[in-house]
């Protein structure tokens, strides 16, 4: 999928005047599963977007909890049990809000109740994960309501922010060259109490560390941008959290279009930055921001005798909205109105995953990883830390399992 135009999606939503043609005639109606740290950015995009969707209920495990969320956003039905909403009400799409190892379960349960899906990254624990959900998502086709076709989207809210597209659609058009060097950087400090919340840090609840929970918008925007990576080579380390998994991984990897990309996540930086660098035939492009970012966050210097390329980049039509769970969930509800492709469609967010569990790869065997090289009997298919990290676990056994905690 193309990077979106954000704008023209957002001037279908934005201003919808009524109830009147959502699907089945009204808003679409969403339903937020998981009401913790990231949850009121999923409730305030969807109040952004001006009557053309609307909350119906809220779930968690945790009923105090979800009630005080559905106290402040206004929310009629609260629950403790995604089931219990879809038995007995009309949903459009559910939003999955809860910690990473919940996902896929919460997911095929929505999809099998004919409702579209919208997961938090990351999308699932493993590609074997996703591609369970994807097997659900073919098994579903149809059975939503009037016929539609059940999709599950994945959150990468920064490809939907300004600049990103821009950048996209001048290097398609070959405007700028070929992207020769890139530099994906995503330093961001989490103190040792952040991991205290009990399914952080686990290969089995999270996932991963940085290069899954972190990094992995960064250069799920880098790929957006350059397309395709082909090969990594990878290096990681728990250097300081007390974590099962890594908390900086760096990775050097080749697109397929031929670029050489560094790529660090580390959650052990004390000055946070998010830095995303292209070096093109013809420009530089840079981004720097920390967790989302608008026109104001970019850079363009051009090369020597390029220097007209500066007006392209600056062109006054392309207005654009700040990165973030609004600019996504605009597109997501025209889709759903219109009947297109939900961004960021599953499939298409298993390309970012399958870098996450080849840098992991890479970085436990100490061999390079192709693009396909990761697929069901590998041992990183199954698990991100598949051969096993290279350090023992810290965490308590089990002490996980109930997924609950506090902000992200
Ligand atoms: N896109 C972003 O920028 C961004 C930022 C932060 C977090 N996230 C992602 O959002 C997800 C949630 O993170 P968070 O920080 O909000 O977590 P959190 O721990 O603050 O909240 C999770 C909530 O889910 C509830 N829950 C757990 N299992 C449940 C279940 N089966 N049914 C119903 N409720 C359940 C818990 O009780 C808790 O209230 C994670 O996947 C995380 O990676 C994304």
């Amino acid at each position: 999928m193309p990077l979106p135009d954000a704008p023209a999606a957002l001037a279908a939503t934005a201003g919808h005047p009524s109830t009147d043609d959502g699907p089945g005639g009204g808003p679409v109606r969403s339903v937020i599963v998981g009401t913790g740290g990231i949850a009121g950015a999923h409730a305030g995009a969807v109040l952004a977007q001006g009557g053309a969707t609307r909350l119906v209920a809220v779930v968690d495990l945790d009923r105090p909890k979800a009630e005080e969320f559905a106290r402040a956003w206004d929310v009629p039905v609260v629950a403790t049990d995604l089931a219990d909403v879809l038995g007995r009400h009309q949903v459009d799409v559910v939003h999955v809000c809860t910690p990473p190892g919940t996902h896929a379960g919460l997911a095929t349960q929505a999809l099998a109740a004919g409702a579209h899906v919208l997961l938090e990254k990351p999308p699932a624990l493993s590609l074997a994960e996703v591609d369970q959900v994807l097997h659900a998502q073919d098994a579903a086709r149809g059975t939503g309501p009037g016929g539609r076709d059940p999709q599950v989207a994945v959150v990468f809210q920064h490809r939907f922010g300004a600049g990103a597209g821009r950048l996209r659609s001048l290097l398609d058009a070959g405007v700028l060259g070929r992207c020769l060097v890139a530099r994906c950087d995503t330093q961001w400090f989490r103190p040792p109490g952040y991991f205290d919340v009990p399914w952080r840090g686990r290969w089995e609840v999270e996932g991963g560390g940085p290069t899954m929970g972190h990094g992995i918008h960064q250069f799920d925007l880098l790929l957006a941008v350059l397309g395709p990576w082909e090969e990594v080579a990878a290096m990681a380390a728990r250097q300081d959290r007390p974590t099962d998994t890594e908390d900086v991984s760096m990775a050097v990897l080749r697109t397929e279009g031929g670029a050489l990309v560094s790529v660090v996540n580390s959650v052990v930086s004390p000055r946070e930055s998010s830095e995303l660098r292209f070096d093109t035939e013809h420009a530089t492009v840079e981004l720097r921001h920390l967790y989302g970012y608008t026109e104001d966050s970019w850079t363009f210097t051009p090369a020597p005798g390029h220097e007209h390329l500066l007006a392209r980049w600056q062109d006054p039509a392309a207005t654009w909205p700040e990165s973030g769970h609004t600019a996504q969930v605009a597109r997501l509800v025209a889709a759903v109105r219109d009947g297109g492709d939900l961004p960021v469609p599953l499939a298409e967010a298993r390309d970012t995953l399958e870098l996450v569990a080849a840098t992991y790869a890479s970085a436990f065997t100490g061999r390079r990883v192709r693009r396909g090289d990761i697929g069901p009997g590998h041992p990183f298919y199954d698990r991100m830390d598949g051969t096993g990290a290279p350090w023992p676990p810290v965490k308590a056994p089990g002490a996980a399992r109930s997924g609950q905690g506090v902000g992200a």
